[in-house]
């Protein structure tokens, strides 16, 4: 079990314990439903930087106040997926394992989602942040877990850092439902979404840090023979996702949590009932900029 313990009270405007040992941190006492000012804003952004994953307990939001919330922080942006009658997701999309009954769709439901990726690394312009904030919780699992690729990066070996240097890796939407052998996406997505590239080693814009962007949407790296690249993209991934590198989140409902995704890998972890709980996440991603 990992313990809460107090970060430097006075480096933030607000009560703020680490919750875990490679990513994560709880933030008490703000209600995000309203208007928050600029310094509230800022301190948000450096407890950011410093803990990855932040955790807001006890709030209630509607989808407007997440959205409104959400936008102290950048552009939202929308999402590729339809809904079955074929408009785009919402603003604010409901993550959820309950079917158009209202009841869990158990085996049926998506999997794309309990593979390790990094948000929308599809685009050209990827995502910086997203948000969840749990409406509908299991009483046991369902799990977000979160994967430190500036740490993975920290550990590789020096020759392996020398050889990925400078390579550069196709990601696209539709190497992702591939690899997560979900439906294949549609050509209306494929024209929207082309595969775009991206260093295998980014710089974090903020700190600097170098950081591993590999997950579930990479194709390939290119210039190499595909059994290679497959082979390469498998080490890494093994590499940073080692239990020494994640943070498992246990949802509490009314936790409402921001996460980093141009230094985390993440994925859902099917640990839980699928056909008998309910698991509702309400979500906003903010648009980031362009790796390098
Ligand atoms: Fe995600």
């Amino acid at each position: 079990m990992q313990v809460a313990h107090s970060v430097e009270s006075d480096a933030y405007p607000f009560e703020i314990n680490r919750i875990g040992d490679v990513a994560g941190a709880e933030i008490i006492g703000l209600d995000l439903s309203k208007p928050i000012d600029i310094a509230t804003r800022d301190a948000i952004m450096r407890a950011f930087l410093e803990h990855h994953v932040l955790v807001f307990r006890d709030q209630d939001l509607t989808k407007d106040q997440q959205a409104a919330f959400s936008e102290n922080f950048g552009t939202l942006e929308h999402h590729v997926g339809r809904l079955p009658n074929g408009e785009p997701f919402p603003i604010v999309h409901t993550v959820t394992n309950l079917g158009p009954d209202g009841k869990p769709l158990g085996e049926k439901m998506g999997k794309g989602n309990f593979h390790w990726h990094t948000d929308k690394s599809y685009h050209e312009v990827p995502s910086l942040m997203t948000m969840l904030h749990a409406k509908q919780v299991p009483a046991d699992g369902g799990d977000t877990q979160f994967a430190n690729t500036r740490m993975g990066y920290a550990a590789l070996p020096e020759a392996t850092k020398d050889r990925i240097a400078e390579m550069k890796a196709e990601h696209s939407w539709e190497a992702s439902r591939r690899n997560t052998k979900s439906p294949p996406a549609t050509e209306e997505q494929k024209r929207e979404r082309p595969p775009v590239t991206h260093p295998v080693v980014r710089t974090h814009p903020d700190t600097k840090d170098k950081i591993l962007y590999v997950g579930c949407h990479v194709s390939h790296i290119h210039d190499m023979p595909r059994d290679e690249s497959d082979d390469l993209l498998a080490e890494l991934m093994d590499h940073t996702t080692q239990p020494k590198f994640v943070y498992s989140h246990r949802w509490r409902k009314g936790d409402y949590v921001m996460w980093d995704n141009r230094c985390l890998l993440h994925r859902a972890s099917p640990n839980f009932d699928t056909a008998n709980e309910a698991r509702v996440l309400h979500r906003t991603v903010i648009i980031g900029t362009k790796p390098y």
